[in-house]
């Protein structure tokens, strides 16, 4: 996935662009690069580097041009490697036209070939560079016109695509278009905004219009006008943007992961708000719940692993089946769909492709479709049936954090209302966990005041080879996003076990000294008891183990106390120290922890 940022209007564009693609860098950072409009007709400035933004804004200094329209880019790659000929933006042979791209264009090597066949050189590997080709030629067949052009292009086009473009022919005058990866138009006063995501341009603005599918804006300083890619023109609603421009800065942290671990009980209360304490429609509003049969929730990485944690919840309270797929596999195996299932797509960002595709084919079978998103305007609430917005607030780094607990909070909002619609659990019930769940920003609270000495703890195992995480019932997958956090930020080997599988191959990996963190169920539980021994077994054979309890498990080695909560609650309050393991990890070994290596923050290619 890529930054994609646009600025035309009454100052100077560097550095709104700049400012932009600091904002969007956690999108991608294999490299960055900006082109400009100078002079009417001449050749475009353009300078593009390898490496992080940093690495670009290094080689500026003072010998960019005055320029007040102009586009930006950070790359994830996909195609070619990250090299200085591959950063975006690319170039027409005539040096005049410039284009950058998020997503992939699957026809990209037809494309190339007939375009070279045409007499066009190539200067990069990249699928992208085609796009500037292919508009070049479509330009001048439009006389002129960069969004008829755009417009052919995109008809031409398959794959995901957000293609900003700028001709020198025309200083002031940016097109973009979108399909199946985010584009939003900033409104300002005299400049307006193209980006991936308002992060780009809130500091400028916070008013907005999404772009909806297959659609193309053409932009000035002071004209905005969106069309389909018939040329007929779309009238999309403006909207304000609730984040403020704060929302998205450190606040003091080191680390926007910190940051973002401690912005958990207020990402929690504010995804509570108004949601419980009495039947509230507003949960499942929007769409027809009778007749389900069954629940399908499809969702990739953390946003799996809070779905496999709804599962628990909303098959108890619901009595319904629940499926979790892995959204990357789902339609692949061209599973039973049909009006009477319920498909759940939980998604952080709104843009994953994975989920989003998964959506697509579940809608096509007839499925009803309700989101789980973080990200209002994006691109799978847009395209569900209705949808239940969690309010973490922007969630910069890429390691999922207040997400995931305000998703695990969506899980259980879905499994009571669920529920009570269909009148398979007691008002008594309802009443008890939607006070255990009041109290959760508070319980977290407590366990984020006692995370010192873990942090502490983490230290002695930096150079342990792997560290193995066990948990029973929704702890198992507390237990898989405990040891996801662990592989993404301090890139160490780790896996997440079901306590009971241990015995069934795994505990082959048990060695003198391996680190074992153990998800302990409620104290006097059934399951209690079935951990505690996996806890004997593991230490029998040398493993260093690290409870994270309410209370009990004197035997671990380390413990780390939690409070009590319900049972189906205990992963909100269990994960934090899984995440400041994680992290601390991470800064130990010195990695990048909002920026981890290979990794993107919402990965918009399949
Ligand atoms: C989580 O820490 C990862 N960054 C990743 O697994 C993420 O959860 C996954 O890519 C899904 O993203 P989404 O929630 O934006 O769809």
């Amino acid at each position: 996935m890529c930054g994609i940022v646009g600025y035309t209007g009454k100052a100077l564009a560097l550095s709104p662009l700049l400012e932009g693609l600091r904002k969007l860098e956690y999108r991608g950072y294999d490299s960055a690069g900006i082109a400009l409009v100078t002079a009417a007709g001449e050749k475009l400035w353009i300078e593009k580097r390898a490496g992080k933004l940093g690495n670009l804004e290094e080689i500026l200094g003072d010998k960019v041009p005055n320029s007040h329209c102009g586009i930006g880019h950070t790359r994830w790659a996909t195609h070619g490697g990250p090299t200085d000929e591959n950063a975006h933006p690319h170039l027409d042979n005539e040096g005049k036209l410039a284009v950058i791209h998020n997503g992939i264009i699957e026809n990209y090597l037809e494309l190339r070939k007939s375009l070279e066949e045409a007499g066009h050189i190539f200067n990069s590997e990249t699928d992208s560079e085609s796009v500037a080709h292919l508009l070049s030629d479509a330009r001048k067949e439009h006389k002129g016109d960069l969004a008829a052009a755009m417009r052919q292009v995109c008809k031409e086009l398959r794959g995901s695509f957000t293609i900003l473009a700028i001709h020198s022919d025309e200083p002031g005058r940016i097109v973009g278009a979108r399909r199946n990866s985010p584009l939003v138009v900033g409104i300002g006063n005299g400049e307006n905004f193209l980006a991936s995501d308002v992060s780009a341009f809130i500091s400028y603005t916070k008013r907005a219009l999404e772009l909806g599918q297959d659609e193309v804006a053409d932009i000035t300083a002071e004209t905005i006008v969106i069309t389909d890619l018939a040329g007929n023109v779309m009238n999309q609603n403006e909207y304000e943007i609730s984040w403020d421009a704060s929302a998205a800065e450190r606040g003091g942290f080191e680390h926007f992961m910190l940051k973002e671990i401690f912005e958990q009980p207020k990402a929690i209360a504010d995804t509570l708000l108004g949601r419980i304490k009495g039947f509230n429609s507003e949960i499942l509003k929007g769409i027809d719940l009778d007749g389900i049969e069954k629940v399908v929730i499809v969702a990739c990485g953390t946003a799996f692993n809070a779905g496999l944690v709804g599962k628990y919840a909303i098959e108890k309270w619901a009595n319904i089946a629940v499926d979790v797929e892995l959204a990357s596999e789902y339609r692949y195996r061209d599973p039973s769909v049909d009006k009477n299932t319920l498909v759940i797509p939980i998604s952080q960002s709104g843009e994953t492709m994975d989920t989003l595709m998964a959506l697509r084919f579940a809608k096509n079978k007839g499925a009803r479709i309700f989101a789980v998103c973080n990200t209002s305007g994006s691109t799978i609430p847009r395209e569900s049936d209705a949808v239940l917005y969690t309010h973490a607030g922007p969630e910069i780094a890429v390691a999922s954090t207040k997400a995931f607990e305000t998703q695990l909070v969506a899980m259980y909002l879905i499994g009571l209302h669920l529920g009570r619609i269909r009148g398979t659990i007691s008002a008594e019930l309802i009443a008890e966990i939607e006070s255990e769940l009041a109290e959760l920003p508070g319980k977290v609270e407590q366990v984020l005041e006692t995370v010192e000495p873990l942090r502490e703890l983490t230290r002695k195992f930096t150079s342990a080879a792997s560290m193995l995480f066990l948990g029973r019932h929704v702890g198992f997958p507390t237990a898989l996003e405990g040891a996801l956090k662990l592989k993404e930020l301090a890139y160490m080997h780790a896996e997440g076990f079901a306590g009971g599988e241990l015995k069934h191959g795994p505990i082959a990996l048990i060695e003198n000294g391996t680190p074992v963190v153990a998800i302990m169920p409620a104290a006097g539980s059934l399951l209690a008891e079935k951990m505690a021994s996996n806890i004997q077994e593991v230490k029998a054979r040398g493993a260093v183990v690290i409870a994270i309890a309410d209370s009990g498990f004197e035997a671990a080695d380390y413990l780390v106390r939690i409070p009590t909560t319900h049972e189906f609650l205990q992963p909100v309050l269990a994960v934090v120290p899984l995440q400041v393991i994680a992290y601390e990890m991470a800064v130990a070994r010195g990695n990048d922890v909002d920026q981890p290596r290979n990794l993107a923050k919402s990965v918009t290619v399949e």
